[in-house]
């Protein structure tokens, strides 16, 4: 990374490596030609690594909440009831997308800085009956809580005959989600994440269940057309312009993490999240989430009393070019939040603790 660059301790985007950067300036080149079928297909092999599966992928070049927006779109029809848990700002998000596609969805709550039970979950889903998906945040971004049970939720919409579908944008790759192997229909993530390439792709796996079922039921969506995709990505293309420097980004993201090795990434989140949260109980702050659902790549921590958000922020911004961010909802002004993802290393999570221990000592309006 670039010294004069802020240090990026948001929960995403994430600070991005030079080398990575720098492919982005590889020439334009023509999206129907071989040199782009080469590198989509070079990405969808190292797509499938990320995800440990053996079926199909699909980059979108659109944000995360595209690839979300496509779960939905692809999945429910009119009439159609999900159970989605909603335990902060993106999976309250999640049940608004399944109501705009015209279903019903059953919210399984719980407050913030926590998240429902996996037996509040069963409930749901024996009281609902014919499921046809659950939509699965697996870490709330919001808050810095990350649900213990993704496998067994898979389970239990199965035993349903419901997709699963789970929206992994903060996690994957700092947490492993073998989706063939824990039976993830659907799962999404985010460029900009534990990938650590620039913002601006969404990441999908694809079961083999879900393209049976839309060869039966086409979805009505044409930006988010999934078995377009599927036939386009079985040559190497996409039906509509790649946003090719974000595609030589993530290749290039995509390379950096398997030279690195997914175990080693997945266990170097486990490690700096262990020094973020020991650091920060250290300065006698509290984090949101309890041990049993704390995230490892959003660490959010209550301010202690007097603490004023936006000026702690803009200080350590500005004299530490540490750059974190605040609170969503009912934790606005009241929790700042370190993202702990992609590169992040010893030294940042050093400089990031340092830094912020010497703001909070800054002087509290009176
Ligand atoms: C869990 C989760 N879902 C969805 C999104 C939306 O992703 P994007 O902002 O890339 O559209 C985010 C973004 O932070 C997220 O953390």
């Amino acid at each position: 990374m670039s010294s004069k660059q802020k240090l990026i301790m948001l929960p995403g985007p994430t600070n991005v490596s030079d080398r990575v950067m720098r492919a982005m300036l590889k020439p334009v080149i023509n999206h129907r030609g071989d040199a782009f079928r080469e590198l989509y297909k070079g990405v969808q092999g190292k797509t499938k690594h990320l995800f440990q599966t053996q079926g199909e992928v699909i980059v979108f070049s659109s944000s995360g909440t595209g690839g979300v927006e496509a779960a939905v779109l692809n999945l429910i029809r009119p009439g159609d009831v999900a159970v989605v848990p909603v335990f902060g700002e993106f999976s309250a998000r999640l049940a608004e997308e399944v109501e705009l596609a015209g279903g019903t969805a059953v919210k399984v709550a719980s407050e913030f800085g926590t998240a429902p039970s996996l037996e509040e979950l069963s409930k749901a889903m024996d009281k609902v009956g014919k499921v046809k998906a659950l939509f699965l945040v697996h870490n709330e971004t919001s808050t810095g809580v990350a649900v213990p049970y993704v496998r067994e939720a898979c389970r239990m919409a199965k035993a349903h005959g419901a997709f699963a579908v789970v929206d992994a944008i903060s996690s994957l790759g700092g947490y492993a989600i073998p989706v063939d192997e824990w039976g993830v229909d659907i799962c999404i993530t985010g460029s900009q994440k534990c990938v650590a390439a620039p913002p601006g792709l969404a990441l999908l796996s694809i079961s083999g269940g879900v393209v049976d079922f839309l060869k039966k039921d086409p979805p009505k969506t044409r930006y988010f057309d999934i078995p377009r995709y599927l036939e386009y990505g079985s040559r190497g293309e996409t039906p509509f312009t790649p946003a090719l420097p974000l595609f030589y980004a993530l290749d290039e993201a995509l390379s950096e993490l398997l030279e690195e090795g997914f175990t080693r990434r997945v266990q170097r989140h486990d490690e700096m999240s262990a020094l973020l949260y020991d650091g920060v109980a250290r300065m006698g702050l509290k984090a949101v989430a309890s041990p049993q659902v704390r995230s490892k790549t959003v660490v959010a921590t209550f301010y202690p009393a007097g603490v004023d958000d936006a000026a702690f922020r803009k200080a350590l911004s500005h004299d530490h070019d540490i750059v974190v961010a605040g609170g969503f909802g009912p934790f606005a002004g009241k929790v700042f939040r370190i993202g702990c993802m992609g590169q992040v290393n010893a030294e940042y999570v050093d400089r990031t603790l340092k830094a912020v221990a010497e703001t909070l000592k800054m002087p509290k309006p009176a």
